[in-house]
């Protein structure tokens, strides 16, 4: 799924990129995610959380619930 509409970055994008990046600005500096409207910047750091470290607290879960269906319509 497109996380970041504005840069066109995936899910998979960022899952692949959490192997190489130490921080979420990293990522942000590789693949812009976030720097632009910041409307993904929440599900963008839920995903690259649950790269990095596995699994995902119930908040992560909530917002990609939440972000999802819009952006998928989009
Ligand atoms: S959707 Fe990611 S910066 Fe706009």
């Amino acid at each position: 799924m497109i996380v970041c509409v504005c840069h066109r970055v995936s899910d998979r994008d960022i899952r692949r990129q959490a192997q190489a990046c130490s921080s979420f600005d990293e990522l942000q500096v590789e693949t812009g995610v976030s720097t632009a409207c910041g409307r993904c910047g929440d599900c963008a750091q839920a995903v690259f959380h649950e790269a990095r470290h596995g699994g995902l607290p119930r908040t992560a879960i909530a917002i990609l619930e939440c972000r999802a269906a819009p952006q998928l319509a989009a």
